[in-house]
């Protein structure tokens, strides 16, 4: 089902547009919520064509040209609406339609791809992440163009279908048709507010570097008694090695780690300890026993200043109910380095492969893969566009923006930078405690729609900034 025109309404206002279109605007997210386009499956490539197209209608439908580009991988969604001339701004709108898998399944209490509202949030794979979040800034611009047929500055929207695997794509797109995006500034919903109620802009996101280490030792499982003690043992060399990237300190260990980043001044600082944060909440959030992490910095220093290096995944030997004796022929980890302002992923990759050549025990093979980075970001949200960002939030939410920052990675923002010289704008609708990523990922229906809300009086703001 593709989305449906809106509803034809009398009144003038954009909220009252919006107020009349709201049941419309949740149904039509929920069809983009039914398409699996998870794009880590190939068995799903057709479904991740299907969110894009499918995307590309709603586009049109809102008043704007679509094209859906084909590249090597998924394909990536641009649509242009240039109603407002050469002279004024042009704002570029970036979101992601793939989505992580949903797996495992039998942890979900409503099935992954059948979008359900429970206690006020909707419940379903991508709500959030981020779906429901491109979705909103859809809704925001057809407000505009169907109230009042245009927009006070030239919008284009690009959305991808790899952003859940790296962005292979992307960079390259992006430098290519540096002319089609060129903008003054990029706008992205993929991030969670501070708190409840409380609208919030980012000022830094973390890079990242991500690896896959097999270990091999005996070239068959092996008995344990008739064999252990004397083979080297691939499980027992991957904990070892494991083992070596931190201290008891909580720092990471390999060499030259953390040569390139940058200290947070005091001001940085003193601006986090400002935020209402509070320690206790914020486990209960975790269900984690207790907190830990690098000695000698705050929990929302070691998420959004510093860098780590984390176990994602781990595979060996036998995991089925009772026991087995036997001696695993092989081992894996999935390990990913969060990165910070100036660690760069090509780098951490060097120090990585040469921290575990070093530390690996004699007996075994050794092998370190990077699967994918991404560069770390980080800015002092000012100027015209975020003064109008502040302003529109205000309005939607009663309250002041807070300027945070994140730990996650969005690595698309540093190339948006670097290739179209403009700012990146990031103004998250999500929550804490949303299971991106997780079982029962969801979205608040209020955020969906203040959200919204938020991004059709960002327009409304830019055209106020631009009067003298
Ligand atoms: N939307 C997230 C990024 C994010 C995560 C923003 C948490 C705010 C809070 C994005 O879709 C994502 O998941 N990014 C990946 C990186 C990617 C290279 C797989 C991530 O952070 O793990
Ligand atoms: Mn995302
Ligand atoms: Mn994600």
């Amino acid at each position: 089902m593709t989305p449906t025109k809106p509803t034809e309404t009398n009144a003038q206002g954009l909220d009252a547009y919006l107020d009349a279109n709201a049941s419309r605007n949740q149904d039509e997210l929920f069809d983009f919520l039914r398409i699996p386009s998870v794009s880590a499956r190939s068995e799903h490539n057709a479904d991740t064509a299907r969110a894009a197209e499918w995307l590309a209608e709603s586009l049109r439908t809102a008043g704007m040209e679509a094209k859906v580009h084909r590249t090597e991988g998924h394909p990536i969604v641009v649509a242009e609406w240039r109603g407002a001339g050469k002279g004024a701004p042009t704002v570029l709108v970036y979101g992601h339609y793939d989505v992580q898998p949903a797996e495992p399944l039998e942890l979900w209490e409503s099935p992954a791809f059948e979008p359900t509202i429970r206690d006020g949030r909707i419940y379903a794979r991508g709500s959030v992440d981020d779906k429901g979040q491109l979705y909103l800034h859809v809704k925001a611009i057809q407000a505009h163009l169907a109230t009042r047929g245009t927009l006070p500055c030239n919008v284009v929207v690009v959305a991808e279908g790899e952003e859940e695997v790296g962005s292979e794509h992307l960079p390259g797109f992006v430098e290519e048709h540096k002319g089609l995006l060129a903008a003054d500034v990029v706008v992205i919903s993929d991030s969670a507010m501070f708190a409840p109620g409380s609208p919030s802009i980012l000022s830094s996101l973390r890079g990242l570097a991500y690896f896959e280490i097999n270990v091999t030792g005996p070239a068959v499982d092996l008995h344990s008694g008739s064999y252990g003690g004397a083979v080297v043992n691939p499980a027992m060399a991957l904990a070892r090695i494991l083992a070596t990237l931190h201290d008891a300190d909580g720092r990471v260990t390999i060499p030259g780690f953390y040569d390139r980043v940058r200290e947070w001044t005091s001001v940085e600082r003193d601006a986090v300890k400002r935020l209402p944060f509070e320690e206790a909440h914020f486990r209960e959030e975790t269900g984690a026993t207790a907190l830990g992490g690098e000695k000698g910095y705050t929990v929302l220093e070691r998420l959004w200043a510093r860098p780590t290096c984390e176990v994602n995944g781990l595979l060996s030997g036998y995991t089925g109910e009772g026991a087995k004796t036997v001696l695993p022929s092989k081992a894996m980890a999935k390990v990913s380095c969060r990165l910070v302002p100036d660690q760069e992923p090509a780098e951490i990759e060097r120090l990585m492969k040469a921290h575990v050549e070093r530390v690996a025990p004699a007996g075994v093979v050794v092998d370190v893969k990077h699967l994918h980075g991404g560069r770390p970001w980080r800015n002092e949200p000012s100027g015209r566009f975020v003064d109008a960002a502040r302003r529109a939030l205000a309005r939607a939410y009663d309250k002041e923006a807070v300027i945070v920052g994140e730990g996650g990675s969005i690595p698309i923002v540093g190339d948006f930078e670097r290739i179209l010289g403009a700012p990146v704008l990031l103004i998250g609708f999500g929550l804490p405690g949303e299971n991106a990523h997780a079982p029962n990922e969801w979205m608040s229906v209020e955020n969906f729609h203040k959200g919204t809300q938020a991004i059709t009086a960002f327009y409304e703001e830019i055209a106020r900034s631009a009067t003298p």
